[in-house]
């Protein structure tokens, strides 16, 4: 997919989310109550150019450096300078200037209004296939957000590949993005009003599957899926039968993933301590953990919590040294549901 036609789209065809087509980039996952209080003191023409397809925004982010790949105007990254602190800081990432100039010019009154003395927040104007050409050294990030930006990437593997790179070890990656149920023909990948409404960049599920296992994700964790509702008769003729989803994906870099769930008799108890999560804590689509209650626990799910940057919050009891046989871990990370939402805003 074209640069060019990239760059003319989040520069001068779309001004704001009312100007977008179809609802790809339309986010319907609704705010927690205590990010919906930090919203309201984000400068309007920041969210007036929000095109996310989700709210990827981790969390216990206390004092950690946070990057945003495909950040736009800002929304999430001033979401997440509130949530770092002024000991945190967070590096927005975009190579759309007209997105950028808008985040920076708000960018001192942002650190004003969210009461830090100096802004944690650095807007670099790059691409994200090539974080080293922005001076992000290995190991250096704390955790990787994106939303609805990276199906824009004509080079996938290398943005995942610099991700898994730029990420201390036990570190983690949180993104929304719009997925496919099939490869797409070239006319569909190449149309530019498909393309900057990020459907004809969408990743076939089974793909990003092969994708991740090949970068040094074998297991990774879909949070939240919904289906996109295109709401658009070109758009529609165009994609034909082909099913969309806005997907939230986590990944942690930890030592030991396997490409299947295996049981090795471990056991995980939630501690209760992350930040507003007092009663449990919900690894994945599959996994709510309750404070206090012991759960037996695959191979790569006690060592996503035993030893990525929430161990702290868990106790995991077991190691490898017996294996029991395969662990039925729950639904497969591609398993669809029928509710169409929107998809970029
Ligand atoms: C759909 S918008 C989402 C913006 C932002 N994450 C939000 O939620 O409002 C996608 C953004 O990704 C940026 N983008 C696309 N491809 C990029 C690349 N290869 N490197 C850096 N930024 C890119 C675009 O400039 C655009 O601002």
């Amino acid at each position: 997919m074209s640069r060019r036609d990239v760059l003319s789209y989040y520069g001068s065809e779309l001004q704001g989310t009312t100007d977008l087509k179809t609802g790809a980039c339309c986010s319907t996952e609704a705010l927690s109550p205590q990010l919906q209080a930090i919203v309201q003191n984000i400068h309007p023409e920041i969210l007036d150019r929000f095109y996310g397809c989700g709210s990827p925004i981790p969390d216990d982010l206390e004092g950690l450096t946070v990057l945003d790949l495909g950040c736009g105007s800002g929304r999430d990254v001033y979401l997440v300078s509130a949530l770092v602190g002024e000991t945190g800081r967070v590096i927005g990432v975009d190579m759309t200037p007209e997105q950028l100039e808008v985040g920076r010019r708000h960018q001192a009154e942002q650190a004003r209004v969210l009461g830090h003395r100096v802004s944690n927040v650095s807007l670099r104007d790059g691409t994200f296939e090539d974080l080293a050409g922005l001076g992000i050294a290995d190991a250096s990030v704390d955790v990787v957000i994106s939303n609805c930006a990276l199906n824009l990437s004509g080079d996938k593997r290398r943005v995942f590949s610099e991700i898994h790179r730029v990420l201390k070890p036990g570190g983690e990656l949180l993104f929304s993005d719009v997925f496919s149920s099939r490869r797409l023909p070239p006319h569909v990948a190449t149309d530019p009003l498909l393309v900057g409404e990020c459907l004809g960049g969408a990743l076939y599920v089974e793909d990003f599957r092969r994708l991740m296992a090949d970068v040094g994700w074998p297991d990774y964790r879909v949070l939240r899926q919904a289906p996109i509702a295109i709401n658009h008769p070109y758009a529609e003729l165009m994609v034909g039968p082909t099913t969309f989803w806005s997907l939230k994906i986590r990944a942690f870099k930890v030592e030991g993933l396997e490409d299947r769930c295996e049981d090795y008799g471990q056991v995980a108890t939630y501690l209760g301590t992350i930040p507003g999560q007092p009663h449990g804590y919900q690894l994945d689509d599959h996994h709510s953990f309750i404070t206090g209650k012991p759960m037996l626990v695959c191979g790569n799910t006690a060592a996503m919590v035993g030893t990525s940057r929430f161990a702290r919050h868990f106790r995991v009891l077991g190691d490898r040294s017996t294996h029991f046989g395969a662990f039925d871990c729950g639904p497969a990370a591609t398993q669809t549901h029928t509710e169409a939402v929107g998809a970029c805003c």
